[in-house]
């Protein structure tokens, strides 16, 4: 393991207080935030502009709607089960199969009915939510990821996370959930993060809990060079995000699906800065690039293109 943080300095990496002050405040008007902040008006906003996203089975809005639950899991194998106004994998619960009348989590641990009651009771009560507000629950597709991820994924989904600046596809990362993360791909929840070559969609190298590593901690395996299919269409729809927000900083994450393809997870207003890590590459100079020409690509095609030019490994 080596230290990567000596390397990053030189490289132009963004901290969090200028990723606020230059590029959070003045292109995310606060306005806009409620499009992001809520999963459940991300994900109309979404269909709505033509991407995919993980079918919605159900969503509990209230404690007296908790009894609502057994009919909506009733048909469903599989699910997720999260709060709308949540972040960082936390309050995520992954069901992968069944067992009887128990659910199977991604660790093969089992819980029964009453804990899921529990778990969505204490979403309701704004436990993982934004401010500790009362929250929604939305109950959602266990995606099935694509097999070109079976190698170096444990149990759980990878997802593939995209900076959009001003349009324009910056930096990318793929994250691989561990043993450790629970079915979650966020890195707060020990996920591991692979930098990912924009112009090809390539893994190159990877973070784990802060540290550059090349293999997955539970795997081994190697974790470079493996080839994001469809790169240039998720490079397209995370410029789209920008497009159907306005956003001008904005973290775009999908899961690729075996049968679906891509899906949008989610939008983020405040994406977080260890993309640079999993890179080992700064943002600053990209965005210092994608702000000269910003203002002459007009098209979501042009963005795309410049992007896989510029920024390729
Ligand atoms: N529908 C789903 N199917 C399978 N895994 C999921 C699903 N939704 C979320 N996950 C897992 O949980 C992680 C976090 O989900 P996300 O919706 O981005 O919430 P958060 O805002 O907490 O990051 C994802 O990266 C993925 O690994
Ligand atoms: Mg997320």
């Amino acid at each position: 393991m080596l230290n990567p943080f000596a390397k990053l300095r030189r490289a132009g990496v963004v901290g969090m207080n200028r990723r606020n002050a230059e590029y959070v405040l003045p292109n995310n008007p606060r306005k806009l935030y409620p499009l992001v902040d809520d999963k459940c008006v991300t994900k109309e906003l979404a269909l709505s502009a033509g991407l995919n996203v993980p079918d919605l089975y159900g969503v509990v809005r209230a404690p007296h709607e908790v009894r609502r639950l057994p009919r909506i899991l009733n048909k469903q194998d599989s699910f997720v089960i999260k709060p709308a106004r949540g972040s960082g994998g936390n309050g995520i619960l992954v069901v992968s199969g069944r067992l009887g009348d128990r659910f199977r989590k991604p660790d093969d641990s089992l819980i029964a009915l009453d804990a899921v009651f529990f778990h969505v009771s204490n979403i309701l009560s704004g436990m993982f939510s934004l401010g500790g507000m009362p929250d929604k629950a939305l109950v959602e597709y266990c995606v099935r990821f694509d097999p070109v991820f079976a190698e170096i994924a444990y149990q759980g989904v990878p997802d593939i996370r995209i900076i959009v600046y001003k349009g324009i596809p910056v930096m990318a990362m793929l994250r691989l959930p561990t043993r450790e993360s629970d079915g979650k791909a966020n890195l707060h929840q020990g996920a591991m993060g692979c930098g990912v070559d924009i112009a090809t969609g390539t893994t190159t190298t990877a973070v784990w809990k802060n540290r550059s590593v090349d293999r997955h901690p539970d795997t081994m395996q190697a974790i470079s060079g493996v080839r994001i299919p469809g790169w240039k269409e998720l490079l397209r729809q995370s410029a789209m995000g920008y497009e159907v927000t306005g956003l001008g900083y904005l973290g775009v994450d999908f899961v690729l699906d075996r049968d679906r393809g891509p899906l949008m997870l989610e939008l983020n207003a405040r994406p977080g800065l260890a993309i640079q890590v999993a890179n080992l590459a700064g943002l600053r100079p990209r965005l210092e690039q994608a702000d000269d020409v910003a203002g002459r690509l007009q098209t979501n095609e042009e963005r795309v293109v410049y992007a896989m030019q510029t920024f390729g490994a």
